[in-house]
Formats: structure tokens, sequence, C-alpha cells
């Protein structure tokens, strides 16, 4: 029976470690199916997973020898961290290990959609020649509007301070005297001021009940015609029905987005909208960032299992992260 149990496409040279330690059983699709999920459970000491395991109340229940859960990824909301503090189950994350991967992909997204580069390409690969129709945008002098002024958030703005945008901020949480808000002398202002002063809106919140939905038909009104909004967080922080109608409508300008409710998502009206990047949750897929964040978790898996103290056990993780 396994000692250690990894239920997503987590690999490399940090879990072969684990590996010689340890037993460890790698399913890389046992997260589509919670039965076999807590029935393969039901030994193991450690759990290691992405964002696709559901860790629920009866998962935990299902596994009492269980005593660390390590989560490939900064975001917690596949896992019932406060069942598993409950049962005595340690939860250790990755919490900064792939954020400059992720600020550098929402640069990528603001620049792909200021000067339309993915409808340029695929046009150009059609055979087509239309400079005419990618008439773009410039991002120097224009506004970034960060909501949630974390570890993420605040990266993008640094980047997209190189490029001369001037920073409002969003985050009900941030401490202002904060070294990283500090040095990027930027504005907090409200959620709706921001989003009617923005030329661009990138999201880095968590899902919390105050989250879920935050960009509805209402905020998004708010938001400038010409506007560009970023989702690199998670997909339940707006309504995709309401943005789909704002795109439609022309409300805002266009949008990228990485995370979705519900992944993959079922095929939809955003799919078929010129206006709009879809990818498919890879912020934080660089090779730099996937080898930190899995050696954090793999380490930390190893020294909860030895009877030592885990370096990134998550404490109050609601408002640090993002
Ligand atoms: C994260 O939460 O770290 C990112 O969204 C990537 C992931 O979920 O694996």
């Amino acid at each position: 029976m396994p000692d250690v149990l990894i239920s997503e496409n987590i690999s490399g040279p940090a879990v072969d470690a684990l590996g010689s330690k340890f037993n460890v059983e790698q399913l890389p699709e046992l997260w589509k199916d919670p039965k076999a999920l807590m029935a393969r459970a039901n030994h193991c000491r450690a759990l290691i997973v992405r964002n696709q395991t559901q860790v629920t109340r009866e998962v935990l229940a299902a596994a009492p020898r269980l005593i660390v859960i390590g989560r490939a990824g900064i975001g917690l909301d596949n896992i019932d961290v406060e069942s598993a503090s409950k049962a005595g189950v340690i939860v250790t994350y990755a919490p900064e290990q792939n954020t400059i991967s992720v600020a550098e992909f929402c640069i990528g997204l603001i620049l792909s959609l200021a000067r339309m580069i993915p409808q340029a390409n695929c046009e150009t690969k059609r055979g087509q020649w239309n400079r005419q129709s990618s008439v773009g945008t410039e991002l120097y002098g224009k506004t970034l509007g960060i909501i949630g002024a974390g570890k993420i958030g605040c990266l993008t703005a640094k980047r997209a301070q190189g490029f001369g945008m001037k920073l409002v901020a969003y985050d009900p949480f941030v401490d202002p005297d904060s070294v990283s808000f500090s040095e990027l002398n930027g504005e907090l202002v409200e959620l709706e001021d921001l989003l009617a002063r923005a030329d661009v809106v990138s999201c880095h919140v968590p899902v919390t009940p105050q989250t879920r939905g935050l960009i509805d038909r209402n905020r998004l009104k708010r938001m400038k015609k010409s506007a560009f909004l970023i989702n690199t967080s998670r997909g339940e922080i707006l309504h995709e029905t309401d943005l789909v109608d704002a795109l439609k409508n022309q409300t805002i300008a266009g949008a990228a987005l990485d995370g979705r409710a519900s992944e993959p998502p079922a095929a939809n009206e955003l799919e078929k909208l010129s206006n709009v990047i879809l990818t498919p949750h890879i912020a934080a897929f660089t090779h730099e960032a996937q080898t930190r964040v899995v050696r954090a978790v793999c380490e930390d898996v190893s020294r909860v299992l030895e009877g030592k103290c885990a370096k990134n056990a998550v404490t109050g993780w609601l408002h640090e992260q993002q």
C-alpha cells in the first residue's frame, strides 16, 4: 500500500526523490473518479494534488491514515482546509513558486488583447494579410487596475509599469505599507472606481463567498467600452453569461480567461467570440514554475512524513494568496 498517493499529473525529479524514501503511487487520472480516489486514499499517509482533485470532507473521512495533503499550486479552493484541520491533516502548498510565471502570462494576455496578436496569427495562417484590421492599442500611458494586490497582482503591476502603465488597485485586505505594494506607488481605490478608470482590469483573487460572481453584468457596465478584462485567477469570480453579453454588445472591448468555472469547460458562447482569448489554465505552466512548485510540495510532504515541520503549511490563506 502506498504512503503517498498522487492523483493528478505531477512528476519530475522531486517526485522521484520522494519515491526513493517512500512508497509513492502515481495515478494521474484518479481525480476524475471520486469513488476510486476514496478507495485508493484509504491507506495513504500523504495525498498530492493540483487543482482538479476535489479533497472533500468525504475524501478526508475515507482516508483515516492521512496526515498531509500537498497542493501543487496556490489556489486551495479544491481542498476543504477546515475539515482537514479538524481532522489533524496538514495542508501544505506552493504559495509563491509559480507567481512570476502567472504574472508574465498576464502581461502576455494584455499584449495579446491590445495588439490582437492571436487574431492576426490566425488570419495570416489562413493566407490573409490584414494590416488595417489589426490596428491595436499601446499600453503606454494607460491604466492597469488590479483586483487583488497580493503577490501575483503586484508582480503583474510591476511588469506593466515597465510598459509605462499607471496603476490603480482594489484590495480590502492589502497592507498599503507592505513593501511589495508600496514600491509600486499605485493608488488604492474602491472597486467601482477601479472599474471606471482602468483600461485593463486584471483579476488576482481567490474564490471566496465574497469574490464568487464578483464580476457581473453591473460591474462590467462600469468598465470603459475600450477596456480589456483579464482573469488568470479562478473562473468562479466572474459570471460567464454576463461576460458573453458584454463582449457581444461591446460593453467592453475584449477579455482573456485562463481559469474557468468548470474545467475543462462545456462548449459555450465564449468560444464563438472573436474578442476573447481562452487558454486552458496554463498561466502557471512553465518548466521553471512547475519545478519549484513540485519541489516545494514534495519536500514538505517528505518533512511531515518524517515527523518534521512543513515549511509552507496553510495558515490564513484566504487573504494572503494571489
Ligand atoms: C494555482 O492555483 O497555483 C494555479 O492556478 C495553477 C494550478 O491550479 O495548478
